[in-house]
């Protein structure tokens, strides 16, 4: 198991300049906390956020990346810009990547090669919508996103994987702790059947984290680490969450 939480911020389309200060108030505010720290702010901030937080522990990262190094892409961002603009993870298949811009599993996972290629730490996330869920086909679609998003690549390299039911993501409805975990133990299990391990991936949850429900989240079996998207905008909700790992076992 990895020794400290992965807590993590994605800021989705949300900053402009005026946001750099809450990024220094997390980096600021966490100094003295054992958890891993990772903001992944609209590309446009990166390289500011890289000058900003140099010196600190906080990590940075891109919220997705296009599949080839460079070339007639208009309007896209290749891994290796990002890692070139400060960027050292990158999250890849958010649902609102999955669902909003209709990438499939198979993009996904050429997306991850371009990451490992740049030299970013990928964190692939996966999850059911609620219409999955009430049909019963949520082991089904978990099972089907690792497979085809994860590729052999990944074998022995530095990734990690978030699990965000697409029904908890803004809106105030975490998962239960059987849902987690029985989504975590699958995951566990198909990491270690697929994969050879020599760095223990991080384990996320993301929907609807905040400060109040991250402790008994973070505590629960297997989970090490939070995805936060609307609790991550301002410090003053977003460091109780670190607060919660420091105290938490992983
Ligand atoms: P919320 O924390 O706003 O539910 O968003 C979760 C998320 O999508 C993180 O990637």
């Amino acid at each position: 198991m990895p020794h400290r939480h992965l807590i993590a911020a994605n800021w989705k389309m949300n900053g402009l300049k005026d946001h750099i200060p809450v990024a220094r108030a997390i980096a600021e505010g966490s100094r003295d906390f054992h958890a891993r720290v990772a903001l992944f702010p609209p590309a446009t901030l990166l390289p500011r956020l890289a000058d900003a937080l140099a010196g600190t522990q906080v990590i940075l990262g891109g919220q997705d990346c296009h599949h080839a190094d460079s070339g007639p892409f208009t309007g896209d961002i290749s891994a290796a810009m990002l890692k070139d603009a400060g960027a050292s993870m990158i999250l890849l298949g958010h649902s609102e990547r999955r669902h909003g811009h209709l990438e499939p599993c198979a993009l996904v996972a050429k997306k991850a090669v371009a990451a490992l290629k740049a030299g970013l730490e990928p964190i692939i996330c996966i999850g059911e919508t609620l219409d999955q869920r009430q049909q019963g086909l949520t082991r089904q679609v978990l099972t089907r996103q690792l497979t085809d998003s994860l590729p052999d690549d990944l074998n022995g390299a530095r990734f990690h994987v978030s699990y965000e039911p697409v029904w908890a993501i803004g809106t105030g409805l975490i998962a239960t702790d059987a849902q987690i975990l029985e989504a975590f133990a699958l995951i566990r299990e198909f990491l270690n059947r697929r994969f050879r391990i020599q760095h223990e991936p991080q384990l996320l949850y993301g929907g609807s984290v905040n400060g109040s429900n991250a402790a008994t989240l973070l505590a629960l079996e297997g989970v090490s680490g939070a995805l936060v998207g609307g609790a991550s905008l301002k410090a003053e909700t977003f460091l109780p969450i670190i607060a919660a790992a420091h105290t938490a076992p992983v």
